[in-house]
């Protein structure tokens, strides 16, 4: 009996995690998986009432679980960065999910932006470290609000986390057994010593996997074949900043934000599953926002908790609809469809 937990946040959060769930829900019923879950009301409503970001009751709590499922966060009345740091970033760090695992799948039917390239083309996966690098939150000001203000922020690399990481990055790419190739993307050429050490522990590491290619790509270069030549990787590596950028783009050959699904994981504990996109607060409950990636990133949860097959199924099911061109239009509003019926497509096609 899985327990699973749910946070469903703000904007249209809700109702693509219905979604979602939903789909879990009837992908666990057809393999006899038994699951229970519990909703926690965490998001920009409750700070506002409450003045409460993410309880430690709360954490505590979502720490025995065995997956949480996360809608969307970000409300229009809160200042950024309070909702983004104080429960995003907060599970991440202190549950230390350190693997945050972002598909860039194109789907038959789906319209990529770039020219002459299909779902042959686009298909790999981005593995992004998700507990150090520039997101460690290490840094201050010096005479702050005065002409002679310092900032600092620091590139934060150990050892540990690094090799974590991309020993993930390696065991995935030989699981995935596509063309058996990993590429770090870095900045190693500039960061001379975070990347430095980086780039150490991608090649260390690597003499553990003799069958796998290693390939390297200073991150402007990765953004540049992203798009030229996106049909050249497998399995990229990279740190939690450039992760962040190159992520939005590969949502973005995949067809958007409708479809990018994502998972942020400790291999050894828990993980928290999540569409890219954000709570997009103006389509608020009107049933109007695409659930597909919300609903993929159920899939990934079922993969996670070890179902493989479901996953798939789910995946599949996914795919068959897109491929239908039933949906005329992936963005809110426009796909013919509402939100509660694609998730019925979806559940229906599986
Ligand atoms: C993401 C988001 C987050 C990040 C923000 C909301 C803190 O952009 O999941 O990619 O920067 O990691
Ligand atoms: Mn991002």
């Amino acid at each position: 009996m899985y327990k699973i937990g749910l946070i469903p946040g703000d904007g249209i959060g809700p109702e693509v995690t219905r979604e979602a769930m939903k789909v879990f829900g009837a992908a666990a019923a057809q393999e006899g998986i038994k699951y229970e879950t519990v909703e926690y009301d965490v998001g920009g409503d409750r700070y506002l009432a409450t003045g409460e970001v993410l309880p430690d009751s709360v954490l505590e709590e979502l720490r025995g679980l065995d997956a949480i499922y996360l809608g969307a966060i970000g409300h229009p009345d809160v200042k950024p960065g309070i909702l983004e740091k104080g429960i995003l970033l907060k599970v991440r760090f202190e549950l230390d999910l350190y693997i945050n695992l972002r598909p860039v799948k194109l789907y038959p039917g789906v319209p990529t932006p770039l020219k002459d390239k299909g779902p042959e083309d686009i298909d790999f996966i981005i593995v992004r470290e998700n507990t150090e690098g520039l997101y460690s939150g290490i840094g201050g000001f010096l005479k702050r609000g005065t002409r002679d203000e310092v900032a600092i922020q620091e590139m934060i690399n150990t050892y540990k986390g690094v090799e974590r990481c991309v020993r993930y990055a390696y065991e995935l790419t030989r699981k995935r057994n596509k063309t058996n190739t990993l590429t770090s993307c870095d900045k190693a050429n500039v960061l001379t010593y975070a990347h430095d050490l980086w780039r150490r522990v991608f090649d260390e590491v690597g003499e553990d996997y003799p069958d796998i290619k290693k390939e390297y790509a200073i991150v402007d270069a990765t953004t540049m074949w992203m798009v030229k030549n996106p049909e050249w990787f497998d399995v990229i590596v990279t740190c939690n900043m450039f992760g962040d950028i190159i992520t939005d783009l590969g949502a973005m050959i995949q067809g958007g934000m409708g479809v990018a699904a994502s998972g942020n994981l400790n291999p050894e504990s828990t993980a928290m599953f999540e569409p890219i996109h954000g709570s997009a607060p103006r389509y608020t409950g009107k049933n109007q926002i695409n659930p597909i990636a919300a609903v993929g990133a159920a899939g990934m949860m079922l993969d996670h908790l070890g179902h493989a097959d479901a996953a798939a199924k789910v995946e599949k099911s996914i795919s068959d609809l897109l491929a239908s061109g039933k949906i005329k239009d992936l963005g809110a509003g426009r796909m013919g469809y509402t939100t509660e019926e694609v998730g019925d497509l979806i559940a229906e096609g599986l």
